[in-house]
């Protein structure tokens, strides 16, 4: 099998090429940043007319680097939500044209089950059941995964997700979009001992998050500062050292509480080194391996769909002709394939 992979669920334009022989044998990546910072956040319409722009060209360079031509793939896999409407009705637009013109199966696909089985596409080792962590801009949730398609949500944030908190307490600090890498970046010049944040829900029983009262937090802290580099170093620390931290004893206790021997943590917050750092400790204390994809397949990626596509596709196909995109979609309504 050799799969074609199309993610356009945000503000990233990702192709790949799975193949079940070789791995992936191409991926190409065209990001969006550049558009939306100067409106501080992704500009749906933008975002879906650039897509458009991008995809087709970045398709044909992804054959290129791959050496291969379009006769070759087997499959077509596309994210068909969540997002935002109409940046994922340009990927499944574009997947599925192609797959009916090549007369070939097509797959819509789940971008958290993508996000999910990133750490599985360079560590095929890795087995279900296993518990997995997803922490991205729309999602902070762990998740006991079953099997392929079989997710049970063991907490969540009950309010923003931490990627979007990241994003807003950068934004309030004056810091560029998106604002997950540069909290990162200014937390190193902060000062430990100045200030210290509270851990949202880790005093009560349970695996939610919330992560509104934090960032708020944040902002109250910032407003009676003397608002000078310092302070905000200081504070994109403190926040940092909470907000992960926060994860290191959910986590933890998630893994008391299910037993499973291994850790999956995925998403574009699992770019942030401290981060890996801090989780990488649970190792130490809790019977469980720690698994992140490698620092390309965190933040949105085509890789990541063509995989799922490549396990998904294996068993079925979607045979009508129409599609849809979901901007919001549970990821506990997919189904194993049959
Ligand atoms: O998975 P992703 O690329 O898109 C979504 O599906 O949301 O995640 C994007 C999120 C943004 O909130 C971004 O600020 C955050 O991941 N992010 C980071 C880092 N790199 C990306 N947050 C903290 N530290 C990072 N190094
Ligand atoms: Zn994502």
């Amino acid at each position: 099998m050799r799969i074609l992979g199309i993610e356009s669920s945000c503000d990233e334009t990702g192709i790949a090429i799975y193949d079940s022989d070789e791995g992936l044998i191409g991926h190409q990546l065209f990001s969006q940043i550049d558009i939306h910072r100067e409106y501080g956040g992704v500009v749906p319409e933008l975002a879906s007319r650039d897509h458009i722009n991008r995809a087709i060209p970045l398709i044909r360079k992804t054959l290129k680097q791959a050496n291969c031509d379009l006769s070759t793939i087997t499959g077509v896999a596309y994210t068909s939500g969540p997002g935002l409407a109409g940046a994922l009705l340009t990927g499944a637009a574009i997947g599925r044209t192609l797959a009916w013109t090549l007369k070939i199966p097509s797959i819509p696909i789940h971008h958290m089950e993508g996000h999910l089985l990133a750490p599985l596409l360079e560590n095929p080792t890795i087995q279900f059941p296993f518990l997995a962590l997803l922490v991205s801009g729309g999602h902070t949730q762990l998740i006991a995964a079953k099997q392929l398609g079989s997710y049970e949500i063991l907490g969540e944030s009950l309010d923003d997700a931490i990627g979007e908190a990241f994003d807003k307490t950068a934004k309030m600090l004056e810091l560029p979009y998106p604002g997950g890498p540069e909290i990162e970046k200014l937390a190193k010049k902060g000062n430990v001992n100045q200030y210290r944040f509270p851990r949202p829900m880790t005093d009560r029983p349970g695996l939610d998050f919330s992560y509104s009262g934090l960032k708020t937090f944040a902002v109250n802290t910032y407003q009676t500062s003397d608002k000078k580099e310092q302070a905000k170093a200081d504070i994109a620390l403190a926040f940092q050292t909470a907000a992960i931290d926060t994860l290191y004893i959910k986590c933890k206790r998630a893994a008391e509480q299910t037993g499973l021997g291994h850790l999956v943590i995925a998403g574009g917050v699992s770019a942030n080194q401290y981060l890996r750092d801090r989780l990488s400790d649970l190792a130490n204390v809790s019977n469980i391996q720690i698994h992140y994809p490698s620092f390309e397949f965190c933040t949105d990626n085509g890789a990541m769909i063509a995989y799922a596509g490549y396990l998904r596709l294996q068993k079925e196909h979607n045979k009508s002709l129409s599609f849809s995109a979901r901007a919001r979609w549970p990821l506990t309504e997919l189904d194993p394939p049959i």
